[in-house]
């Protein structure tokens, strides 16, 4: 229960999937949590519950139809927009998600989500092949780019018979999402400089060499970070990854590009986040034309790469610097060595090894070292989540300063 905090309206749109039910208990969950609750039903969720249902849970009347009379003088759309504070859409089907991204507004929900100014997350949930379509997976980059907020359908047993990713997130953490979103801007005050992605190290016109990164740690600290009020650029090695509405970015592809764009916005930032798994080596030599096929054994000559992170440790200049450490063996010891021979204030080390932990999944498992010397094991969590933890740890350095 939230006390000390003024009264947040979310307003929840409900679409027709058999999911519906567990809106239900999302309603439940947050009025529990000192939300005001505002229901908008589609034609389609009104075969599956009655808002009766949720008007009782919310204890505000259920809004379903543009063209009524009554609803309209008595909620209207446009008071219904700007009383959000969030605007949720849970479940989602494909259909809803289909008109969102085409602009489409020809019901209350659609209309009342075209004229709201709030943070919008959206939580999809359908049978595993529609969610796989790659025209809906399209409509959920289209509207990645412009600024609304996701989460992600679960894995599981499907109420259509499959087994797969389209279930809807339990309703406790939907809400942990929602409070997540509308967490304070405690970050007001800070420009991060954040690093993410790989490096690719040209070979020849046609060849590189690179790690598995996918970039998806720092993108989830940009997201977190331009939630939480900063100013954030975002130095990104080729990822696929949608960047974040907002987030400035600079794209680069060798580590010495990042480099040079690393010393260049350095002076401009409070706060370096390296995130990027910044290619230790590069190949002494390039070839300008694609090297021919041999019969004999080839040797790829490899030097060092500058250490960015190092060099600005060796500088500071008032920064907080935090780095990261993929380890294989060793976790806590590697991470604090790197931690002072870096002069860093803050190492996140995670075993890639482990399930759940490290390159291309949603998830980590992490442990945030200090130079204090404390340091933290966290568990497995999504990287939005951890994201935000060591946004939480980075201010937390800042206040002991
Ligand atoms: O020493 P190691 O490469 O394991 O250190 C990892 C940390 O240092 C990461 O935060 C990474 O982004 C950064 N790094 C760097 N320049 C390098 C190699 C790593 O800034 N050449």
């Amino acid at each position: 229960m939230v006390s000390d905090r003024k009264k947040l309206t979310a307003v929840l749109g409900v679409t027709g999937g058999i999911a519906c039910y567990k809106a239900v208990e999302l309603v439940r969950l947050l009025v529990k949590d000192d939300f005001t609750v505002r229901v908008i039903m589609t034609h389609g969720a009104r075969e599956f519950v009655t808002p009766l249902t949720f008007q009782t849970l919310s204890g505000n009347p259920v809004a379903t139809d543009p063209f009524d009379l009554t609803q309209e003088s008595e909620i209207g759309h446009i008071n219904l927009a700007d009383s959000a504070d969030i605007f949720v859409i849970a479940p989602a089907t494909a259909n809803v998600i289909g008109k969102i991204a085409a602009g489409i507004a020809d019901d209350l929900l659609t209309t009342v989500l075209m004229a709201t100014k709030a943070p919008v997350l959206i939580a999809p949930a359908m049978n595993i092949h529609m969610y796989e379509n790659p025209i809906l997976q399209e409509n959920l980059r289209k509207l990645r780019r412009v600024g609304y907020y996701f989460i992600e359908p679960t894995e599981g047993f499907l109420a259509c018979g499959y087994e797969g990713k389209g279930r809807l997130p339990e309703p406790e953490n939907i809400l942990a999402e929602i409070q997540r979103l509308l967490r304070k801007k405690d970050l007001a005050d800070e420009r991060l400089l954040i690093t993410a992605g790989p490096n690719r190290e040209p070979i020849d016109p046609v060849r590189y060499i690179s790690n598995r990164s996918s970039g998806k740690m720092g993108y989830a600290l940009a997201r977190a970070g331009l939630n939480r009020g900063a100013a954030v650029t975002l130095v990104s090695g080729p990822t696929a990854l949608e960047p974040p509405a907002g987030a400035r970015l600079i794209p680069v592809t060798t580590a010495a590009e990042m480099r040079r764009a690393v010393l260049e916005e350095f002076p401009s930032c409070t706060a370096v986040i390296m995130a990027a798994a910044v290619s230790d080596y590069r190949p002494i030599e390039y070839s300008s034309t694609k090297m021919k096929r041999g019969k004999t054994p080839l040797e790829l000559r490899l030097e060092p790469n500058p250490d960015i992170l190092k060099e600005l440790g060796a500088k500071k200049d008032g920064k907080l610097l935090i780095g990261f450490a993929a380890e294989t063996d060793d976790l806590a010891a590697n991470a604090k060595k790197k931690l002072r021979e870096k002069n860093l204030d803050m190492i996140v080390a995670n075993d890639v090894t482990q399930e759940g932990s490290g390159f291309d999944g949603d998830t980590n498992i992490a442990t945030i070292v200090d130079r204090s010397g404390a340091s933290r094991a966290l568990p497995l969590m999504t990287k939005d989540e951890l994201a935000d933890q060591i946004l939480d740890h980075l201010l937390a350095l800042k206040s002991r300063r």
